[in-house]
């Protein structure tokens, strides 16, 4: 295929990401890993797959940086997931020394990639790969909102028995637990979700989004959720590769939006071929801002600790 992405990290969500991408068959793949044979093994067994899905991809992996020059997209899920009773910022210190090296080698051999970044603490991990990439901010994005609106978006199809793809919910702010679900912003088919429930029922759909990464951590009892997030990247790679101008909440750098300044966070952006062409800014009430700024509040602490 004539586009290229890469994906470093072959864990859960690295190779799980691969999956979902191949299926769509927009994209030849690379899979990086530290660990030795692991995503050479991991690319046969789905390339194996193929011909069984009837999907024309390359699939290579490998533990050195070469098979991935010239990629159109880096995808960088290598780090630490969380476990039981660990928040995301926990995995600050470990994963900022992985982060940085992967974005240093791949923006090397791929000056030209627009990078998509899944590691956690998600905002300032991304905020991370922008400076050690060096390239403009459209050009490095972060997958949270995706996710979060998701997991937002399956709990009230659950909740009204209605299709998900009738559903339209928007979570935006850091990814963590001050993330913003915006209740009066979604909406089934139209008609605004306070209007479809009670308030009871709804305070406990934003209260489960809220730490809906966390329910699944507990669940799993070691790593943390795949399929969702990595799903999100693929939707997110592909609204870049096809130049969709597809409107997805994700973290992105902000200037100005919302009075917030040099920091990645969860806004609603437009994707396209060059990464972020816009951040559409919604009209919030003083509730709605106040919380924002709050959870911008931890994300900024976090991205001033790495000292950058
Ligand atoms: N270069 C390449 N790969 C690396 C490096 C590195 N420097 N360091 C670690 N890895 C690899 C690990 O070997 C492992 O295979 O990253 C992979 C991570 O995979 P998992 O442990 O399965 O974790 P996963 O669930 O995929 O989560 C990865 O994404 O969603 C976030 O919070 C999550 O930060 C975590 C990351």
């Amino acid at each position: 295929m004539d586009k290229k992405v890469t994906i470093v990290g072959a864990g859960m969500t690295g190779s799980t990401t691969a999956h979902w991408l191949a299926d769509k068959e927009i994209a030849d793949l690379v899979l990086v890993d530290v660990v030795d044979g692991m995503p050479q093994g991991k690319a046969l067994d789905m390339q194996e797959a193929m011909p069984i899905i009837g999907k024309d991809v390359t699939i290579t992996g490998t533990n050195d940086y070469g098979p991935t020059a010239g990629s159109d997209i880096i995808v960088i899920t290598a780090g630490l997931p969380r476990k039981p009773g660990m928040s995301r910022d926990d995995l600050l210190a470990a994963n900022t020394a992985i982060v940085s090296k992967v974005a240093e080698e791949t923006i090397k051999l791929s000056p030209d990639a627009i990078y998509i970044v899944l590691t956690n603490p998600l905002d300032v991990m991304t905020y991370l790969t922008w400076k050690k990439t060096g390239i403009p901010a459209n050009r490095v994005i972060g997958q949270a909102g995706v996710l979060d609106s998701a997991r937002m978006r399956a709990f009230v199809a659950m909740e009204l028995g209605v299709s998900v793809e009738n559903i339209n919910c928007y979570v935006l702010g850091g990814h963590g637990d001050s993330m913003v679900p915006l209740t009066r912003h979604s909406n089934v088919a139209g008609v605004p979700l306070n209007k479809t429930m009670s308030k009871e029922r709804l305070d406990a759909i934003v209260d489960r989004t809220r730490k809906g990464g966390g329910e699944i951590v507990s669940l799993l009892k070691q790593g943390s959720a795949f399929y969702a997030p990595a799903a999100g990247v693929a939707q997110m790679a592909e609204a870049i590769l096809k130049d969709k101008q597809l409107i997805v909440p994700a973290a992105v750098y902000m200037q100005g939006e919302y009075g917030l300044k040099d920091i990645y966070f969860g806004a609603a952006a437009q994707l396209g071929a060059n990464g972020v062409e816009k951040i559409i800014e919604y009209e919030l009430n003083d509730d709605e801002l106040a919380e924002l700024q709050k959870s911008a509040q931890g994300v900024a602490k976090n991205i001033a600790a790495l000292g950058l």
